[in-house]
């Protein structure tokens, strides 16, 4: 008989229970490459709900939730007990991509939520990030067109394997591997706050959608046409742009004439988060293929592309993983999808998002610090300037990254978690569970602004 192997995970060792302990440990066996402990400094003991409780005991509001892929928050009651029934249920833990009872109800599910009830779609099961989702999407347009270009968008953010990151906007990893996929093309994407184009409003998103049709169909662009057009309907990390309607069903228009994959990254924007399910579904456009992972998984890693059935090019075994068929992932992430549309989330998500950027409206009156408010239900970003220095001419001010980053530390201080993004790391951006409800979102109003206060920021 051998011992049986027990982990207590809340008292794990007898360190004294302190974060800088734990801090200084994680910094002894990882890499330099970890980030998140850096901004937000502790060790986490527990959570639920809206709330993370470190291990001195500290409870902070979490307006992250695992990067947007807790859409019920932590440790919600009915996503527990669905881990609990595979436990019990003799399945096993992963499956490669073999099927099971569970996983064909996920997939059915699944499917019916895709546009037209998923008739056209199929499902592929990728490994379980959202950057393999979208290695597989690229991979796939590659082989559907037998074309090699990509167009991709500035402030866009898919992932971090080689070409996830060769696709993305932000300069900052790219700049530190050479290498990068070759013919990826970026494009302006509309900012409602600060137009690349220099235009601004209604014209601005005008140029931009004109800008598009015109490369795609100059024969002098210098850009040979690409397999696939990859963009967010919202973008994320790059600091919580929705992109306007029009624009993207010209998009989608253009593609489909000139036979170019349109792929929706829903990774961070779909399952209710912007107010629709997806949020493709704002401009009421079908992508060739969506990229799906975070919520889709219910808070456990799972990844999967929806892919219209003609595109479906593969042959068995072009893009494989050996993590592609989690049960328990299955199990929550069907949990959670049910609750979603059950409950009509992605509604009551619209309400609240609606009432808590009219809430930092009018915060943004006394302090001009806050430059823009933005975003669709629960994925709302802030942007911070420098309202002491001259505007451009489209009226912004500069952004202010250093001052976004003292309020993320003071947000911090006061227990609150929210990240950041966009140039400069100026923009605060709050994704969290879309069951938070209005007294816990007053809660964050007052840590917000006690934060800023903190921070030094003056009232007018
Ligand atoms: C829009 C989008 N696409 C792709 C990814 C990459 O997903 P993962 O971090 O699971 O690889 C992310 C992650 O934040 C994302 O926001």
């Amino acid at each position: 008989m051998t011992d049986k192997v027990r982990i207590d995970t809340l008292s794990a060792n007898s360190l004294p229970q302190r974060n800088e302990t734990f801090l200084a440990r994680q910094a002894e066996f990882e890499s330099n490459v970890r980030s998140y402990p850096r901004k937000l400094p502790f060790a986490i003991a527990k959570a639920k709900g809206v709330w993370i409780t470190d291990v001195e005991n500290n409870q902070y509001l979490d307006c992250l939730a695992g990067a947007g892929t807790l859409a019920l928050g932590h440790n919600h009651p009915d996503v527990l007990e669905s881990i609990q029934s595979v436990i019990t249920s003799g399945l096993p833990l992963h499956t490669l991509d073999l099927t099971t009872p569970l996983k064909d109800e996920f997939s059915a599910y699944l499917l019916s939520l895709l546009p037209g009830q998923g008739k056209e779609y199929c499902l592929q099961f990728t490994g379980p990030s959202g950057a393999d989702a979208v290695e597989a999407a690229l991979k796939l347009a590659k082989k559907v067109t037998g074309r090699s270009g990509i167009i991709s968008f500035s402030g866009g953010y898919h992932g971090m394997t080689h070409g996830a990151l060769s696709v993305t906007g932000n300069l900052s990893p790219k700049e530190a591997v050479d290498g990068m996929m070759p013919e990826v093309q970026f494009m302006p994407y509309p900012n409602e706050y600060r137009c690349p184009l220099g235009i601004g409003g209604e014209a601005g998103v005008k140029a931009l959608t004109y800008y598009f049709d015109n490369l795609i169909n100059d024969v002098e662009s210098g850009v040979r046409k690409p397999a696939a057009v990859i963009l967010e309907a919202v973008q994320g990390e790059g600091g919580v742009n929705p992109a306007p309607k029009e624009w993207l069903q010209r998009i989608r228009k253009v593609t489909q004439e000139h036979g170019i994959l349109l792929i929706l990254d829903e990774v961070q924007a779909g399952f209710a988060r912007t107010g629709k399910f997806f949020a493709f579904e704002h401009a009421g456009i079908e992508p060739d293929i969506i990229v799906m992972s975070k919520a889709v998984g219910g808070g456990l890693p799972l990844a999967v592309l929806g892919i219209k059935k003609q595109f479906d090019a593969w042959a068995p075994g072009h893009h494989t993983g050996t993590f592609r068929g989690n049960q328990l992932a299955m199990a929550t992430g069907l949990t959670t999808l049910k609750i979603l549309k059950n409950q009509d989330i992605a509604a009551k998500v619209a309400a609240k998002g609606d009432w808590l950027k009219a809430k930092l409206a009018e915060l943004q009156k006394r302090y001009p610090v806050i430059g823009h408010v933005r975003g669709l239900g629960l994925m709302i970003g802030i942007e911070i300037v420098k309202p002491q220095e001259a505007q451009d001419h489209m009226g912004c001010y500069p952004a202010d990254g250093e001052l976004s980053a003292l309020l993320q530390k003071k947000c911090f201080e006061a227990g609150l978690i929210l990240e950041r993004g966009g140039r400069h790391g100026s923009v605060l951006r709050l994704l969290p569970s879309l069951l938070i409800d209005n007294a816990e979102l007053e809660v964050f109003l007052d840590k917000f602004e006690n934060a800023m206060l903190a921070a030094g920021v003056k009232p007018v």
